[in-house]
């Protein structure tokens, strides 16, 4: 959208203002510290900002939003000292704000009494944050007042992470919107309460019960459990009770390993429905369809998922299929927010083996790691399956001994051989990887499948490369510092140094499998 003069081209009332330019963050400054309403980029969503001390100023947000006035706003601020001008915080909140802030994390606290009743919903408590978005901070510190904002939707609907989806819901409700580009996260905060004596997760968000565990320890920190939100009379997050983050469309949104999800979408959708799929998948569909980023890209899922319901609404399609990310970690508010957008009939399941995909580089302690996790359960050693069928006659060998002619000993394939004729030949080398993870990957899953009653631990040293990861309900890499695999590699394989470090530096990287995979183990 090109325009020299935010005012000529949106002739409306409410002003689109641009982030990258100062001037137009002092417009947007004095609005809110005239008691406008101004809409705000933060590195979740965009928020709906007024003064959150003065109580005209925020019934306008309930009133601009559509929102039940017992669902409290967050106070955000741009300095860490204005913490406890607003709040009552305790160790535990302390603790968190130093880690955290400026995050995506609200810390409910006791409020202080300039905060008035409006705000905090009637309650005696007040969720505080330091958004980490510069154009936030200093929009708030330029108003020079406390910024009370929810997400700048209409109440329901997905939040905003474009300035163009709050010029949808809010174009003639608010003065200004403050452009600053698309949301980075993609979805709110978490929020967590700290006044009782452990903090408690009411809302998840990018900022996760593993990260917090790390800086309250494993008992200071815990989910809400879903019984308190029914049973409790006043709600401990009011917002908890409403839908949410609804798109016009249906949402049906299916768990399970990704092709599980794929094969179900496919059979079920019609031309009139949508899908947002992983990258992975996308090729295969003809109606409407939106990339939901790679099947183990956690950020981007949570980066898609608002903007694909509502383009999926310009779209007018009447259903939209979601394939559901694996719920771990940061994926759990995804998970979260779709499932809210989901009636509560329309997500299905397909999850009955739990099928663990194990992946570390070479010394990293896979194998050993594998054992202990697999305990009563089925656990695949993927190299020696390879070489189990390397020594049989299979599809797989005689596929090998047709393309590889030059590596076979009387007919049938040898491996030394193989291994001589890809040695410094990349394009024989993913020849041979194509044909062998296609046979690897499709003899697990017949063994998976004719032991529907079992659950399995693969331990697979390719789990990205040969496509098995898309086979898996959850992923775990098992990770060492990159000198202790060098010693275990020399100790176990009795080769040098040399050859130790250029066999780890053939493999994926360990950041690689910290970023992607569901649970990282130390080992
Ligand atoms: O990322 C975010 O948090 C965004 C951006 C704009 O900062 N804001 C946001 O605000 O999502 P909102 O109002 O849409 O969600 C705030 C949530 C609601 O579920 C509300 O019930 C809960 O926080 N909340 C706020 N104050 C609370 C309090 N004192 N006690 C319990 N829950 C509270
Ligand atoms: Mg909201």
């Amino acid at each position: 959208m090109k325009s020299t003069s935010a005012v000529s081209f949106f002739r409306m009332n409410t002003l689109m203002l641009k982030a990258t330019n100062k001037d137009e963050i002092k417009t947007a400054a004095a609005f809110l510290a005239s008691g406008g309403l101004v809409a705000m980029p933060t590195e979740t969503v965009y928020g709906l900002a007024a003064n959150a001390l003065s109580a005209e100023s925020v019934a306008n947000i309930y009133k601009a939003k559509g929102r039940p006035s017992d669902n409290p706003l967050i106070v955000h601020i741009a300095d860490m000292n204005d913490f406890e001008k607003y709040g009552k915080p305790n160790d535990i909140a302390k603790e968190l704000a130093e880690a955290f802030w400026p995050g995506p994390l609200t810390i409910i606290v006791d409020k202080m009494p300039c905060i008035p009743d409006i705000t905090s919903g009637g309650l005696g408590t007040v969720g505080i944050r330091m958004p980490a978005h510069p154009v936030a901070l200093e929009l708030i510190r330029e108003a020079g007042v406390p910024v009370a904002a929810p997400s700048a939707n209409t109440s329901g609907k997905p939040s905003p992470t474009e300035a163009i989806h709050v010029w949808d819901d809010m174009n003639g409700k608010i003065e200004a919107v403050l452009d600053g580009g698309s949301c980075d996260i993609g979805v709110e905060s978490t929020v967590v309460d700290t006044t009782g004596g452990v903090a408690v997760i009411l809302r998840p968000g990018a900022v996760t019960i593993d990260m917090m565990a790390d800086v309250l320890g494993e008992e200071g920190v815990m989910r809400v459990s879903k019984a308190a939100i029914v049973k409790d009379e006043a709600p401990k997050s009011p917002g908890m009770k409403y839908r949410h983050y609804a798109p016009k469309a249906r949402v049906e949104m299916v768990s399970g390993s990704p092709v599980d999800t794929y094969n179900y979408i496919k059979n079920n959708v019609t031309e009139k429905d949508g899908v947002l799929v992983f990258s992975e998948f996308l090729g295969e569909f003809g109606c409407e369809k939106i990339d939901f980023g790679k099947s183990y890209d956690k950020d981007m899922h949570a980066r898609v998922l608002f903007s694909a319901f509502r383009e999926m609404d310009k779209k007018g399609v009447e259903r939209i299929f979601v394939q559901c990310p694996r719920e771990y970690g940061k994926a759990l508010a995804t998970v979260n927010r779709l499932r809210k957008a989901a009636n509560e009939g329309m997500a299905t399941d397909l999850r009955t083996q739990k099928i663990v995909g194990i992946v570390g580089r070479s010394g990293s302690g896979k194998s050993y790691v594998s054992q202990k996790l697999s305990e009563k359960d089925r656990l695949i050693d993927c190299d020696k399956l390879y070489a189990d069928m390397l020594k049989s006659d299979c599809e797989m060998t005689r596929e090998l001994a047709q393309s590889f002619p030059e590596s076979c000993i009387n007919g049938r394939i040898v491996k030394a051989e193989l291994a001589k004729t890809v040695f410094n030949d990349r394009e024989k080398l993913e020849k041979l990887n194509a044909i062998t993870h296609h046979h690897i990957v499709k003899e697990i899953m017949r063994i998976v499948h004719e032991n529907p009653q079992d659950n399995f631990y693969l331990d697979a040293p390719t789990l990205f490369e040969s496509g098995l990861h898309l086979y898996c309900t959850k992923l775990v890499a098992v990770v060492a510092d990159e000198e202790t695999c060098i010693e275990r590699i020399i100790k176990r394989d009795g080769i040098t140094e040399e050859q130790a470090k250029k066999r780890l530096a053939n493999q994926m990287s360990a950041d690689f499998f910290k970023k992607y995979c569901d649970q990282v183990i130390y080992n």
